[in-house]
């Protein structure tokens, strides 16, 4: 459908919004996607999602929205993007009285494995929020908190899809109920004040083991997460590694760092091979590049390794001072297990913003 009848534009915004690397992951919920375990992210900076939204008066009873991907009409993307403006408008029903048009374009490729939910999600609910902030402002010239604003479009972009909701802030993000004093399940808290200076500038080299859509989806595996014969331990150690990744942020301690992504990255694909029923994601070339990362850092003492999301890709992480040295060793050994491999390189960023 294309809406033919806009009556003139009522207002339009524009956002940007990147992908996350989770180093603690989130696997498994309960209830209006609550997380069963915190989860710890690092924001990326150059794998994401540009949304511009435009707002019409709307002229019928029903609301109306044309999607567009990279330019063209996609009715299929644009459920997921209604069912998040259903969401939100069910508190604020202000958006009942218009129709939109919200044309988005990805900087990676959309079925490259990388987690795109996070970045679109969390860029149409930033879009979304923001037109609710000019409404309201233009009614009663009252300033939105720029806190409370954040704060609003991680709770709504967590109701898009969970994991979208670490990617608002800079550089780090909690997301979870560490203790009754510490993070929420409704909405991520930055991390920003507490990283130690060598966090800062991270790098994630993302090496593309395969590009095909997943067969299982993220919310097949949430689901299974419910009937699992480990998830007791699982959620546990998810508490336990976030306390543990919180302070490693804080000191600085590599070699800790490493051992708990990995185990996580690891672990999150055990849980994966061991449901009810079971099922691999893992590539035999995943396998490969895990082994020769192991084995760089053990003959070079580069302190890069390894995190998987719920795909083959493998994320190689390496402070900023290793850049040549990691991309040297990507581009040797690791493209030779398949030359037709691609790979990008990211690093941190500064989250969700206006453009
Ligand atoms: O946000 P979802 O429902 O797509 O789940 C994401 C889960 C992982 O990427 C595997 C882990 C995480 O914490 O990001």
């Amino acid at each position: 459908m294309v809406i033919k009848d806009f009556t003139p534009m009522a207002g339009t915004t524009q956002w940007e919004s990147p992908s996350n690397i989770a180093l603690v992951k989130y696997w498994g919920k309960m209830g209006n996607q609550i997380p069963r375990n915190p989860s710890v992210s690092f924001t990326l900076q150059n794998c994401v999602t540009r949304t511009q939204i435009d707002w019409f008066e709307k002229k019928g009873n029903s609301s109306e929205l044309d999607f567009y991907f990279e330019g063209k009409l996609k009715p299929s993307f644009g459920q997921r993007i209604q069912k998040l403006i259903a969401t939100i408008a069910e508190q604020n029903t202000v958006l009942n009285q218009y129709s939109f048009r919200i044309s988005s374009t990805n900087t990676f490729p959309h079925s490259s494995g990388i987690a795109s939910s996070a970045s679109a999600m969390s860029a149409c609910a930033a879009g979304i929020i923001d037109m609710l902030r000019q409404i309201r402002e233009a009614q009663d010239s009252n300033p939105w908190d720029e806190d409370y604003f954040k704060q609003q479009i991680s709770f709504y972009s967590r109701l898009g899809s969970g994991s979208a909701c670490r990617s608002i802030y800079p550089n780090a993000a909690l997301w979870g109920e560490v203790s009754p004093d510490l993070g929420s399940n409704l909405w991520a808290t930055p991390l920003d004040h507490l990283l130690h200076d060598d966090f800062r500038q991270y790098q994630d080299a993302i090496v593309i083991v395969d590009d095909s859509t997943k067969s299982v989806s993220s919310t097949m595996g949430h689901g299974l997460m419910n009937q699992h014969v480990f998830s007791k331990i699982r959620f546990e150690e998810g508490l336990r590694n976030t306390e543990t990744m919180l302070n490693i942020l804080r000191t600085g301690d590599i070699s800790s760092f490493i051992d708990i992504v990995e185990r996580e990255a690891l672990q999150l694909h055990a849980m994966m091979m061991t449901s009810n029923p079971s099922y691999i994601l893992i590539k035999p070339n995943t396998l490969a590049i895990i082994e020769k990362i192991r084995q760089y850092r053990q003959d070079s003492n580069v302190p890069l390794c390894f995190t998987l999301d719920a795909g083959p890709n493998v994320h190689i992480l390496y402070p900023f001072a290793f850049r040549d040295k990691v991309k040297e060793f990507i581009e040797t050994e690791i493209i030779e297990l398949n030359p037709k491999m691609n790979w990008i390189a990211d690093e941190m960023g500064l989250g969700t913003k206006q453009i």
